[in-house]
């Protein structure tokens, strides 16, 4: 085994365009957390990088929906991300975005430089254009049927269903996701990244060099491998992203899986000036945590680009993981059907360390796993609250009314104390292991086994039942129990930081580090804390609102209705009376609606006002047709300035009200106002 002097972990970016599920930290930030906390807990030098990804056509696609620009959409979603994971005690030493000014100089520079030593090819191709939108389509701005497993959404750069990487043109049946039109194609230029080149030298690298990879990572390299590999377009025709910084790319931005993975090098840099060190000693090593539709892009792709720029370490594990699945079905943001962090974090408040051990204990390494509220709570309430918690309850409560809170010193050990103190080198040495060959699912358990252990020796010994005709022996048995608490509180911490914390106030005593760990930890007489327990039962309430709201999700996505991830919209700046003075708002009867051509959105409306009739064209066609809305009474903001759509001027706006779920209503006057009306 290569003998490393540091490590480097990163997790996957995650894409500014949504908020964090639990998808996302079953599968990266609850394992590369946990490989943190414990390589700094060793005392190993270690850095953790994560920030978001904020390119690529997803976030382009949503600011379009929305009607914002993608600046809004990605600082929205930025701090969202950023902050839940901090509350979740996600312990990055940076969490950067790929929007910073340091990123838009290492990505230009890594591509220049690629560019300038000639490692591209350029191509000039026919690639998918949208007319009507006036656009290339490039990933998913278009959809179609997977060429290779026949899954009828797959998108222009990869197919979600069987992970393949594809370029558009491979799509079978393709669909522009802008206006649902059939593309046409047109000629443009790019550089591509002659994968091929490469094959010889990522077999030997992969397949020779890496065989203990996740048997699922490997496998997945060398079927791609095996495929044989194909140069990939590295830049796309598109606004939104970093600039191609070579001359004749105007309009061209870099792939956004070009630019991402590179955020986790700008990230380094914005930590530490000794950023080189971290990615160019080679005694560094280098972690990636992903989602395992993220492989091809950390094992093949991001490598590639490595090995050509030349003076960059490799990843050294891709420790990528299966899926987390919710109540037996896919998680799938589109249809809401997940649990999100955000929310989780204000329902279950101070209990960010029961998720994270649900979620570590179901951790879906080998193989797609489920999350149930009834396992969470079971894990809870059986496991967190009967074994660990219990344990530490008693032995507290139990000192503070036999020893007046003061560690009792102990007296010759019997083979039953012995056995249990000696577990605790064996265990952690265990738990050490695991997490180092990336077991995390297993390594919570072993640790969870100290505090079994403990609960059954309490059980053996029953110092209560002793007391008062062998206190020595008393003291003894609590001294023990007192050296596993506080050894708990470092094994657990790599999994449960917050209770590691809370059980450390609990005993009063400064942490205890990872290779200290041992059978005299706290000496007698130590004064403990003052002490709570260390976790709460969770009723069947809280976990009929999960059931019920899920439940719910189920109902309006078998009625077709949308279903958002629901977020609460930012509130806006105060504005001074005269600002909403300035608006002359007014009630109006629509009297005639058209949908207006080539169009899915807009309904044109004639909308009487009282003094004058005017031409309004609304994007409500997704929500009424023009039968239901003639006759119908509306707020119209008539002073906006007028726009041309489609070719008609609207003169005006229509008021309409959105809900989280994407339920839109006109907002009209609840009692019958005649046209004209002034709206205040
Ligand atoms: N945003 C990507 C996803 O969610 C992950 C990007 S990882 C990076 O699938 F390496 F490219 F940054
Ligand atoms: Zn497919």
């Amino acid at each position: 085994m290569k003998q490393f002097k540091r490590t480097l972990v990163t997790a996957a970016l995650p894409y500014a365009n949504g908020p964090v599920h639990i998808g996302h930290l079953a599968g990266v930030y609850i394992p590369a957390d946990i490989y943190a906390r414990y390589l700094r807990l060793r005392g190993k030098e270690v850095i953790f990088v994560g920030g978001s990804d904020e390119h690529g056509v997803p976030i382009t696609l949503k600011a379009r929906k929305e009607g914002v620009t993608p600046r809004d959409i990605v600082n929205r979603y930025h701090e969202m991300i950023k902050k839940s994971l901090a509350d979740l005690g996600i312990s990055f030493d940076i969490y950067s975005r790929t929007s910073s000014e340091t990123h838009r100089e290492t990505s230009s520079a890594f591509f220049k430089k690629l560019h300038d030593e000639g490692k591209f090819v350029q191509r000039s191709t026919m690639q998918f254009y949208d007319e009507q939108a006036g656009q290339f389509l490039a990933d998913r701005y278009i959809t179609g049927t997977c060429p290779r497993c026949g899954n009828p959404r797959a998108y222009g750069d990869q197919c979600e269903a069987c992970g393949t990487s594809l370029n558009a043109t491979d799509l079978i049946n393709p669909v522009s996701a802008i206006t649902g039109n059939a593309p046409g194609l047109k000629e443009t230029t790019h550089w591509y990244l002659p994968l091929d080149e490469y094959e010889p030298w990522l077999r030997q690298w992969i397949l020779e060099e890496h065989t203990e990879w996740r048997p699922t990572v490997y496998g997945q390299c060398k079927s791609w491998l095996d495929t044989g590999l194909q140069a990939r377009a590295v830049t796309r025709d598109l606004e939104w992203g970093v600039p191609v910084p070579v001359e004749g790319a105007e309009g061209k931005v870099l792939y956004v899986w070009f630019d991402a993975p590179i955020g986790y090098i700008s990230a380094t840099k914005e930590l530490t000036p000794a950023w080189e060190t971290y990615w160019k000693d080679p005694s560094t090593r280098l972690v990636h945590f992903i989602g395992k539709d993220n492989i091809v892009f950390h094992c093949i792709i991001f490598p590639a680009m490595l090995k050509a720029e030349g003076s960059y370490i490799l990843p050294d594990n891709v420790p990528a993981n299966e899926f987390l699945n919710l109540e037996g079905e896919k998680i799938s943001t589109t249809r809401d059907w997940a649990v999100w962090l955000h929310e989780y974090l204000v329902d279950f408040k101070d209990k960010q360390d029961v998720l994270r051990y649900v979620l570590a204990a179901t951790a879906p390494e080998t193989k797609d796993n489920d999350f149930t509220w009834k396992d969470f709570q079971a894990r809870n309430n059986n496991e967190l609250v009967a074994a660990y918690g219990n344990f530490v309850n008693r032995a507290l409560v139990l000192t503070r009314k036999y020893f007046d809170n003061r560690v009792p010193a102990r007296g010759e050990l019997a083979p039953r104390d012995t056995e249990l103190l000696d577990a605790i080198p064996r265990l952690a040495g265990q738990v050490g292991k695991s997490i180092e060959g990336f077991h995390f699912r297993e390594a919570v358990g072993i640790a969870m086994n100290l505090a079994r252990l403990g609960n059954k020796y309490l059980q053996d010994t029953e110092p209560w039942k002793i007391f008062a005709t062998d206190p020595a022996r008393v003291a003894t048995v609590l001294n023990v129990c007192l050296q596993v608490t506080a050894n708990l509180a470092t094994l657990m911490e790599p999994f449960m930081p917050f209770s590691s914390d809370r059980l450390r106030g609990f005993m009063n005593i400064t942490p205890v580090p990872w290779n200290s760990m041992g059978d005299n930890v706290v000496d007698p007489g130590h004064l403990l804390g003052a002490s709570g327990l260390l976790f709460e039962k969770i009723e069947d309430d809280a976990i009929r609102a999960q059931v019920d709201r899920l439940e719910d999700k189920k109902r309006r996505n078998a009625a077709g209705q949308p279903a958002t991830a629901p977020e609460a919209a930012e509130p806006k700046p105060l504005v001074p009376y005269p600002h909403f003075a300035a608006l002359d708002i007014r009630v109006g009867t629509i009297i005639a609606a058209e949908k207006v051509a080539k169009t899915d959105k807009l309904l044109k409306l004639t909308v009487d006002l009282g003094t004058e009739t005017r031409v309004i064209v609304s994007g409500i066609a997704a929500h009424y047709t023009p039968a239901e809305i003639v006759g119908r009474r509306v707020s119209v903001l008539l002073n906006l300035e007028p726009r041309t759509l489609k070719g008609i001027e609207s003169r005006g706006m229509i008021l309409t009200a959105e809900g989280a779920d994407g339920t839109l209503a006109l907002v009209a006057p609840e009692r019958p106002l005649p046209p004209g009306a002034v709206v205040c």
